[in-house]
């Protein structure tokens, strides 16, 4: 089985490292450091043991799937990888600081992929080491419950890139599709212009917080509301989206809702913060308004 490299061990390289564990790969997990690296891997072992629990997983699997991970130093160990997947910020200069210090030890044949969610896969495969062998593969959050992966290519990235990641999400289960290289791409394109309309429902008192919410999870059978959902994903990851689309399409149907700009003005960015939509503090999310 091959070794691959996930970098940023945070919630969604967290989430990569897991799946492919369980799908049988080796993983070198990275991130700032040690111990950043180590945490990511307790948070793993903890959703495992909660699946063996439940009885979805074995106590072997989980073993198993533990025993794949090595938590590294940096990406200097990653000259093995047959696949490197960048999960690291969203930042565009922290990305690109990432992969000049992988192009010092990618291997000639290996690929480098972004989990970004937004940022142009052209642009960024300049910063990278060789462009033909640079992909996006777009996961969604929670990793392990969402069945999608997004493939998307940018101008240089060859076929035979593309095929091998797309033979790698297929080992984990998902249903890969392709996008093109369009901001948004196709979930994001989709799904923050839901996001952001609920946003300027609210701020046009339209209805509650806990209306807004019930409309759509009981009226369109989505799994949450899509102001949980933005608090789930993070006001400010949404408006940095809604931006991208915005910017990158000039076209004014994606211009951020002023609440939502309000909110990530105050540093109310969902659950992460403790407060967006609705408060957090409690055993229950609260809503605010
Ligand atoms: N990690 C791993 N597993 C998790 C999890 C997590 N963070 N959160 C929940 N789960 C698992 C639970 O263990 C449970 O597993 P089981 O069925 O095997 O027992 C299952 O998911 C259902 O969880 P719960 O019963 O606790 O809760 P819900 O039924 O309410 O489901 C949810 C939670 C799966 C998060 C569901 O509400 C959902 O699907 N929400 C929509 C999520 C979504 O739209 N994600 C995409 C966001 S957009 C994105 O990621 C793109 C980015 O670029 C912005």
């Amino acid at each position: 089985m091959q070794t691959i490299g996930v970098i940023g061990a945070g919630q969604m390289g967290a989430g990569i490292a897991q799946v492919s564990a369980q799908a049988g790969y080796t993983v070198l997990l990275a991130d700032v450091g040690r111990a950043q690296a180590e945490k990511g891997k307790a948070g793993i072992a903890k959703l495992l043991d909660r699946a063996v629990t439940k009885e979805k997983i074995t106590g072997e699997a989980r073993d198993a799937a533990l025993g794949l991970i090595e938590p590294v130093d940096d990406v200097a160990a990653m000259g093995g990888c047959t696949l490197v997947i960048e999960a690291a910020t969203e930042r565009e200069a922290i990305k690109r600081q990432i992969f000049e210090q992988v192009g010092k030890v990618l291997g000639i044949d290996a690929v480098l992929a972004s989990n970004t969610s937004s940022i142009p896969i052209t642009r960024l495969a300049q910063a990278s080491p060789d462009p033909a062998r640079f992909v996006g593969v777009h996961f969604f959050n929670p990793v392990p419950v969402m069945g999608l992966i997004e493939l998307i290519r940018g101008l240089a990235t060859s076929d035979a890139t593309v095929a091998r990641v797309e033979a790698y999400a297929q080992t984990l289960g998902k249903r890969v599709v392709h996008a093109n290289d369009a901001p948004g791409f196709i979930v994001n394109r989709v799904l923050m212009p839901l996001l952001n309309e609920a946003c300027f429902a609210l701020g046009e008192g339209v209805a509650s917080i806990a209306d807004i919410d019930a409309a759509v999870t009981l009226g369109l059978n989505h799994p949450m509301g899509p102001l949980t959902l933005a608090d789930f994903v993070g006001l400010d990851t949404c408006l940095e989206i809604t931006r991208v689309l915005f910017e990158g399409t000039g076209d004014p149907k994606f211009r951020p809702a002023p609440l939502l700009v309000k909110y990530v003005e105050a540093g109310w960015f969902g659950r992460k913060t403790g407060r967006g939509f609705y408060d957090y503090s409690g055993a229950e999310p609260v809503p605010t308004r």
